[in-house]
């Protein structure tokens, strides 16, 4: 006799999930799950083709031509057409901002709704060859003028989005989603093609024992940043010294901040003097879930949700974390002001 008891029949889904968290809404229309839903599309179809990159690296058909005479488009080329036309089929947008498009995308007029999605289709593109985990980042935002939407609607600030997330394309797929009420992680069942919730209201550390940031810039580091590293790294009080990780892919190097606490940052540094982040597509969403989860999300001296956006690819310096922990380094830019 099988036994078929480990499978549980009434599984909680990402779009059980947003179906009923949208039915409880208040005044809901169905109008952002449906969003979400082209969303979600989107990343499983970009997690697929992340899945077989390699395979199609190795036959050396990747951004050249395939068997049938195709061209294979790159895989942050293939991300952002995915993301782009679920959006655009989801009769619930009107402007949308990635980081692969200069000027902001407007939706055909008979195509549109009342939402802004700015978004990063492949984050960490640099790690695609090496195989390294890479992600997608999203900020959804509710449209505030009326008349032809224009680029200008999505410069709002971060505390104006309604929902926010990021999928991690790692040794599994999985989305972290919020819409204002906790954090929410799912993870992809390849065999069922659906994202099964694995942990509810996740929490962050309030101080952790990991720092992450690119250290081979450290020439170029303020002298705060560099008071701080080294009472990380020499701790006077006799604590432990911290341990450094840094995948260069934010999507990955976030996910681990907020499993296992830390710091993670792209400060501003002598060379980059605005840090490297860009405000709308990547520190925006993920600030806007590091304080979901109870972080705390900085440009070292503003709050993240709080910079009022000039440009739609501006960047902005960013900190994020554990509370304790940011606030310690923020203690340090303090001194140094003075
Ligand atoms: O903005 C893209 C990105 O790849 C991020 O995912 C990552 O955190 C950062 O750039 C890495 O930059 P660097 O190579 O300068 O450390």
């Amino acid at each position: 006799m099988s036994d078929q008891s480990a499978i549980d029949t009434d599984v909680w889904t990402l779009t059980r999930f947003i179906t009923e968290t949208g039915r409880q809404a208040k005044g809901a229309t169905g109008e952002l799950t449906q969003l979400i839903n082209a969303m979600l599309t989107a990343i499983k179809a970009i997690s697929s083709a992340v899945r077989k990159a390699g395979l199609a690296h190795l036959q050396g058909i990747a951004g050249t031509v395939n068997v049938t005479g195709d061209e294979v488009k790159k895989l942050d080329v293939l991300s952002n057409d995915l993301v782009i036309n679920m959006l655009r089929a989801s009769y619930s947008t009107c402007a949308l901002v990635s980081e692969e498009n200069k000027d902001a995308i407007i939706i055909p007029a008979d195509k549109r709704g009342k939402y802004v999605v700015c978004f990063d289709p492949l984050d960490g593109s640099s790690n695609i060859d090496c195989l390294a985990s890479i992600g997608t980042i999203f900020a959804i935002y509710k449209r505030t003028s009326e008349g032809e939407p224009t680029e200008k609607d999505a410069l709002q600030k971060g505390d104006n989005i309604v929902c926010a997330g990021y999928a991690l394309y790692g040794s599994a797929t999985l989305v972290a989603l919020t819409t204002g009420a906790g954090v929410n992680f799912f993870m992809l069942d390849p065999a069922l093609g659906e994202f099964i919730l694995t942990e509810r209201n996740v929490k962050m550390k309030k101080r952790g024992k990991i720092y992450s940031l690119n250290e081979g810039y450290a020439m170029y580091f303020d002298p705060a940043l560099t008071e701080y590293l080294k009472h990380k790294k020499f701790p006077e009080d006799g604590s432990a010294p911290y341990g450094a990780r840094y995948v260069g892919s934010m999507v990955a190097d976030i996910h681990r901040t907020i499993a296992y606490g830390g710091i993670f940052m792209y400060p501003a540094n002598e060379k980059s003097p605005k840090g490297k982040l860009r405000l709308l597509y990547e520190c925006n969403p993920i600030a806007y879930v590091i304080e979901q989860a109870g972080g705390l999300a900085t440009t070292g001296t503003q709050r993240i949700l709080d910079v009022q956006p000039e440009t739609i690819h501006q960047r902005v310096p960013f900190i994020v974390g554990s509370t304790e922990d940011v606030e310690e380094y923020l203690s340090f830019v303090k001194k140094h002001q003075k």
